[in-house]
This record gives structure tokens, C-alpha cells and sequence, in this order.
């Protein structure tokens, strides 16, 4: 095969090199998958109306988010168990990350201790947090994330249950001998076995994680850690005004890739209405279906400070590790730089709404 040209083959690419059951874990959605389709294909119905004669000979890609210098309004979307991609696992993907310039989110499945990303780490690393019935693990796994060094919390909000993914049901999903969930070995919550006649990792959520959190649960953060803490898994502008009200830094508009509620909105859709309940309070990231430079252009546009990736990132790790990441980052770096370009926005700042709706 040539070298993928672009996330579409570079995806392709790794699909061969990944098992059927990691191949199935992450591609897969809840359902139907209808909203993993929906997410890529909302962008297709928006258009850019570019701006002519504008100096583009130089363009700036940089940007903040929550005050963390960024190469480029792109950065790395929680995604659970790095180490059924590549046997570097999280290590690779933090590197790459930081070789790309940009922001690593380690989730809270991860199959590497988060003392070992943050040290591996040449960027800033956030983490991703579940929070378990056990508040007491909850806490010391916030305590732990915080004193490894991680600069904020990225709580995720839309998983009470763990979404059914018919294909990890048929596989059986579960991680193989000697992974697990690093953080959480001294809880006892490190394996994922497989279980009966469902996916392991539906029955760990089911049976460790709190399907019972409120909007008490941000108080109760903040009691226990000092750290910005990112709400993630929003799609109205009513949670979003909550969410900040609660006291979080800023939201993640995202229907985690289409993996929870099958029939959620597609998240490029329900960015404008939460960008303008937000109106610059807080910051907005989303995630959900961005697979091209000129989807970045219509997200920034549309109200988001910034995009995470999360399955272009694995499919850079399974394809190439480190490297893989990086040139998967690398990928959508060059073709926002061309949009930029050719939108007629020199800098990231130059990326407003009438570039979608004139
Ligand atoms: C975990 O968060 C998953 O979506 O599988």
C-alpha cells in the first residue's frame, strides 16, 4: 500500500495491522453507528465562503487553550487502551503528541500509569476522569493525576453506562493478559476481563463506575483538587451554562465519537447554539467527526477554541507508533494550513462565523 495520504487511508492502513477485537473496539459506535457516521458526514452539509486577497504568505497555526500554548487549534482526544494499538501504548502516543506541539489527554482506562506519560510527555498532558462508586479511588486517582503533573481534569459526563457496542458483544471484548487499567491497581480495578455474554468493558462500567453522578459531583471536585476541570460529553446549551455555573473551566461538546447514545445530534451541529449560550465564558472544545483541516476551519469558526482527535490518533499509533501519531497530527496540521490559506485567515484569530454563515 502507498503511504496513506490522508486520516481516510491512513485508517484503512491500520486496520490490518490492528486485531479484529481492538480493530472493533475502537472503530465501532453504539447501535447502529448511525452517530459515528453522523458526526463525519455533518460537516460535509457546511460550506466555507473563503475570503479573497488577503496576505497569506505567511501563516500562524498556533493558539492557546486554557492558557496551554498550542502548535495548532488541534490536539489529543481521551482514548482508552493505547496498548491494544502498539506495544508503546500511551508512551508513543504522548510523544508524538509533543513532537506534533500539541495537548495529550490521557484517559482514564489507560494501559500505562500516568506517572509514565507525564514523564514521557514534552507538551502539556491532561486527564481524562471516570469517577468510580468508589469515591474514595476516585479521589486518591485525582490526587495521583494531580501530583504526577497533569494541568487539568477532563471530567466525562456522558457515560452513567457504558453505550452497547454490538461489536465488542460479539467479540466478547476484554483486555488480554497483562494489560489493564494502570491507574487503578491499587483500587483492585486494573483488569478488564471479558465477560459472559456481553463486553467486559460494559460490564466493568456497570459493576465500578457511578451511574448515579449529578451536577454535585463539580463541587465535589473542586473540594478535592485545585486543577481547571473541562466538562466533556455536552450537546446542549443548557448543560453547558450548568457546567460553567458548576464551575468548569470550559466543556467538551462531544457525544463521545458516537460510542454512548446512537441517536445524539452530531456534534458540529449543536456547536453553534452551546458557542453562543457559552458567549466566551468559558472555553469550547469539541470533538466528533473531524477527519479534515477544513472541518477544524468550520469548528473554530462555529465556536470551538479548538478540536481533539481521537481515532486518527490511534490509527497513527497502530500504523507507526510515535511517529505515526505524529504524522497522523502531522496530516491534519497540513491540511489546516491550506484551508487556512485558502480561507484567506493568516492566523487562527482570522477564523469567524461569517466564514460559514456570510
Ligand atoms: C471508553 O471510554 C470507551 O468509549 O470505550
Amino acid at each position: 500500500m502507498s503511504e496513506p495520504l490522508n486520516l481516510y487511508e491512513l485508517e484503512a492502513a491500520a486496520k490490518v495491522k490492528l486485531t479484529q477485537m481492538a480493530w472493533d473496539y475502537y472503530a465501532s459506535g453504539a447501535d447502529d453507528e448511525r452517530c459515528v457516521r453522523r458526526n463525519v458526514e455533518a460537516y460535509e452539509a457546511i460550506r466555507l465562503h473563503y475570503r479573497v486577497l488577503v496576505d497569506v504568505a505567511r501563516r500562524e497555526l498556533g493558539t492557546t487553550v486554557l492558557g496551554e500554548k498550542l502548535s495548532m487549534p488541534i490536539a489529543v482526544a481521551p482514548t482508552a487502551f493505547h496498548r491494544l494499538a502498539h506495544p508503546d501504548g500511551e508512551l508513543a502516543s504522548v510523544r508524538g503528541a509533543g513532537d506534533a506541539g500539541t495537548l495529550f489527554i490521557l484517559s482514564t482506562l489507560s494501559n500505562t500509569a500516568v506517572e509514565q506519560v507525564v514523564a514521557a510527555a514534552s507538551g502539556p498532558v491532561w486527564f481524562q476522569l471516570y469517577v468510580y462508586r468508589d469515591r474514595g479511588a476516585t479521589q486518591a486517582l485525582v490526587q495521583r493525576v494531580e501530583a504526577a503533573g497533569c494541568r487539568a481534569l477532563v471530567l466525562t459526563v456522558d457515560a452513567p453506562l457504558l453505550g452497547r457496542r454490538e461489536r465488542d458483544v460479539r467479540n466478547r471484548f476484554g483486555l488480554p493478559p497483562g494489560l489493564g487499567v494502570e491507574n487503578l491497581h491499587a483500587a483492585g480495578y486494573a483488569p478488564v476481563p471479558s465477560a459472559g455474554g456481553e463486553s467486559g468493558l460494559a460490564a466493568y462500567f456497570a459493576d465500578l463506575l457511578d451511574p448515579g453522578l449529578t451536577w454535585d459531583v463539580l463541587p465535589w471536585l473542586r473540594s478535592i483538587t485545585k486543577l481547571p476541570i473541562i466538562v466533556k460529553g455536552i450537546v446542549r446549551a443548557d448543560d453547558a451554562v450548568r457546567a460553567i455555573a458548576g464551575g468548569a473551566a470550559g466543556v467538551v461538546v462531544s457525544n463521545h465519537g458516537g460510542r454512548q447514545l446512537d441517536a445524539s445530534p452530531a456534534t458540529i451541529d449543536v456547536l453553534p447554539r452551546i458557542a453562543d449560550a457559552v458567549a466566551g465564558r468559558a472555553e469550547i472544545l469539541l470533538d466528533g467527526g473531524v477527519r479534515r483541516g477544513a472541518d477544524v476551519i468550520k469548528a473554530i469558526a462555529l465556536g470551538a477554541r479548538a478540536v481533539l482527535v481521537g481515532r486518527p490518533v490511534l490509527w497513527g499509533l497502530a500504523s507507526g507508533g510515535r511517529e505515526g501519531v505524529a504524522g497522523a497530527l502531522g496530516m491534519l496540521r497540513r491540511e489546516l494550513d491550506l484551508a487556512m490559506a485558502l480561507c484567506g485567515c493568516a492566523d487562527v484569530s482570522a477564523i469567524t462565523r461569517d466564514l460559514v454563515v456570510p
